[in-house]
């Protein structure tokens, strides 16, 4: 090849792997294998060996990390990098969006962006001609430390800006955003770190910080670290008006922005989506302390200025804690539905994410030991994203030496049978165990099963107490002045438990067999089981080799479906269910038969007229599914207000999209 040949090549190489590399970390679509990827990238690295002249450092082959640092050169910020206001309530919120208007000297409401505060660290990209040039830390906000080393190992920051959709690349761009670890990959990095010995990172953020302050870009590289850009500093060659005009320009060029984000055209708009953000955070796949709200003109921004170290037009709105200091007064024993004792601590009550918190879970025997936790301790608890809270950490300074070793339990603190161990766990192996009995109840009633309204704890409790049930199918036999005389149970509630009981007759199939509470089966295994067989008695009748065949279920969760319906009790309740007309079979509807039948949505944005989860059970209902994120796969994709990155991708893909209107015409009978 001549040289030229070479370069050229090379060139190629390179764009083919950075447009993967964008598919792959900031589209999560990869289109190629990884083993082609891998290919790719080694011919790339052996051209470059061969002729080394042609390196450049924005090379893909550069992202592996280059030699340690003696330690970090200090990299100045053209703009200075502001820090925020934290405000905790929605009072204070208001009061912001006053302020602003008195300075602005004007009355009507004014446009906001609310979007994620990513709990990790912020640093600041600096993109040339649309290349990577420095990527330093905030450090005092003026000052930072150019760690560009290890910014060019983080695979969702591209190397070089994707012209392909946008080809407008400004000449200079200063991206700002913070680095993150998502909290998979961070319990994954401390269970490596742990099995290895080394000192465990208290949380995401700590791992974050503690990876990218590196002198060594190798170790930076061996991390799971991710970026999100939530701003710009200067920009050169490109103007934007708006906050929500950068947001969706920047995944254009393969900046990944977080679609956490809403624009409202006022500050009460802002404050919902606050509201709403709050109760489903733990959903998210990354930790967020709060919400940020920002001015949307740009222009608007300008005129408002800072005021000390923060600017006027933006404030964080943060999140109730979800950690807090507590001591432990006692510990109880817990079974379970499946028999398994959990051991849970008894505390002083304390705030935790906004509610106040008296027991947390200690899991096991294995897992009190490894943190040597003893009733009387001072602990560290937190709300993570299971909703039963959990004991982190002892404060072992504040020992008193008056703190007692728990204690398993031989027997089950519900019934008295003996227990037996398995793995970690004891386990009560009685069958006709009333604590197993109220858990199973409580499952069966909650409301991602049957979903049925008043049977709350208490009630289940007088239930099995008083022997009116001896499986969860038989609150369907108790006789309405049955219920009438339980404690604490006026006729009307009475009346309403016997009507969420007919009610609760309609759950589809698929939810019928999660609220059964089969081991190791939960709501998207029984969407799948219920998929493969039309009804209950060919699930009890299918085989371990049909079960493994399908390609979600694996050995352990044939195995406890093979046990489950080996029980003749549990088939005399799935006989009872029946009688009492639960649905035990496909409805009309089923995936395979409705209208829209083999058909996937994607949506993304606010709809006006109706919920997502509405949205999402019609389709379902006539026979489709939703989907969270755009692939190839998917039918349409139906776009709400302020639709994030997902229209990016099926335009992309050439996915047809769907306005509001156009969905609700397809959905209508
Ligand atoms: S805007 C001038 N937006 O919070 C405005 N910051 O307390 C500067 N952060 O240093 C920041 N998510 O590290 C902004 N969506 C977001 C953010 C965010 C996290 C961090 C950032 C900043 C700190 C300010």
């Amino acid at each position: 090849m001549e040289a030229e040949e070479v370069r050229e090549y090379i060139e190629t190489l390179k764009e083919k792997i950075n447009y993967h590399n964008y598919r792959y970390h900031v589209l999560d679509d990869p289109e190629i294998p990884d083993a082609e990827y891998d290919r790719l990238f080694l011919e790339l690295k052996k051209y470059e060996d061969i002729y080394p002249h042609f390196r450049t450092p924005d090379s893909p082959t550069q992202k592996i990390g280059a030699s340690p640092l003696e330690e970090f050169n200090s990299a100045v910020h053209t703009i200075p990098m502001l820090s925020l206001d934290n405000v905790f309530s929605s009072k204070d919120v208001s009061e912001f969006d006053k302020k602003i208007k008195r300075f602005l000297k004007r009355e009507e409401d004014l446009e906001y962006i609310i979007e994620a505060k990513l709990d990790g660290v912020a640093v600041e990209l600096i993109y040339e001609n649309g290349r990577l040039k420095l990527g330093s830390t905030r450090g005092d906000g003026i000052n930072g430390e150019d760690i560009t080393p290890n910014i060019k190992t983080i695979r969702s920051i591209p190397l070089s800006l994707l012209p392909r959709f946008d080809p407008y690349i400004p000449k200079r761009l200063e991206v700002r955003g913070e680095v993150f670890i998502k909290v998979k990959d961070f319990k994954e990095l401390n269970k490596i770190r742990g099995n290895s010995g080394e000192k465990l990172f208290a949380n995401p953020r700590n791992a974050a910080a503690g990876s990218l302050r590196q002198l060594d870009p190798k170790i930076s590289a061996s991390r799971p670290l991710d970026f999100f850009a939530y701003g710009i500093g200067e920009i050169k060659g490109r103007n934007f008006k708006t906050h929500d005009e950068i947001f969706s320009v920047l995944p254009l060029w393969g900046i990944k922005v977080n679609s956490v984000y809403r624009l409202c055209k006022n500050i009460n708009d802002a404050i919902l989506y606050y509201n709403e953000i709050k109760e489903t955070r733990d959903d998210l796949e990354f930790e967020i302390d709060g919400m940020v709200i920002k001015v949307n003109d740009l222009f608007l921004q300008l005129q408002l200025g800072t005021i000390s170290r923060s600017p006027r037009w933006a404030i964080a709105y943060k999140f109730p804690p979800k950690q807090g200091i507590t001591k432990i007064i006692d510990v109880e024993f817990h079974v379970g539905r499946t028999g398994i004792i959990t051991p849970v601590a008894i505390m002083k009550p304390v705030p935790l994410g906004g509610v106040e918190i008296s027991r947390a879970t200690l899991h096991n025997q294995d897992e009190i030991e490894k943190k040597d936790i003893r009733t009387g301790d001072t602990v560290l608890v937190q709300r993570a994203g299971e909703v039963i809270p959990e004991v982190v950490s002892v404060i072992i300074s504040q020992r008193t030496g008056e703190e007692k070793k728990i204690e398993f339990p031989s027997k089950c603190p519900s019934c008295g049978t003996e227990t037996v161990r398995e793995l970690t766990f004891y386990r009560c192996p009685e069958d006709s165990c009333p604590g197993k009995l109220k858990e199973a109840i409580k499952h069966f009633a909650s409301k991602r099963a049957m979903n049925i309204d008043g049977l709350g704890d208490k009630i289940i409790a007088q239930i099995v107490e008083k022997k009116l049930v001896e499986d969860v199918a038989d609150i369907y036999y108790i006789a309405p002045e049955k219920w009438a005389e339980l404690e604490r149970m006026a006729e009307k509630s009475a009346k309403n438990i016997m009507a969420s009981l007919n009610r609760s007759k309609k759950t589809p199939y698929e939810k019928v067999v999660f609220a059964l509470g089969i081991r190791h089966v939960g709501e998207h295994l029984s969407r799948v089981l219920t998929e493969h067989f039309t009804d209950i008695q060919s699930l009890s009748l299918a085989k371990k080799e049909d079960l493994i065949e399908i390609k979600e279920v694996g050995h352990e969760v044939a195995g406890s479906l093979i046990k489950y319906f080996a029980r003749r009790s549990n088939i005399s309740i799935i006989e009872k269910l029946k009688r009492k007309g639960i649905q035990l079979s496909r409805g009309k509807a089923s995936p395979g038969e409705g209208k829209l039948s083999g058909k996937t949505f994607v949506f993304t944005g606010t709809l006006d007229s109706i919920t997502r989860e509405k949205a999402k059970s019609r389709i379902e209902e006539l026979g489709g599914d939703v989907k969270g994120s755009v692939n190839k796969k998917i039918s349409y994709v139906v776009l709400g207000k302020e639709p994030g990155s997902k229209i990016v991708k099926a335009t992309e893909l050439g996915i047809p999209l769907l306005s509001e209107e156009e969905f609700l015409h397809l959905v209508r009978e």
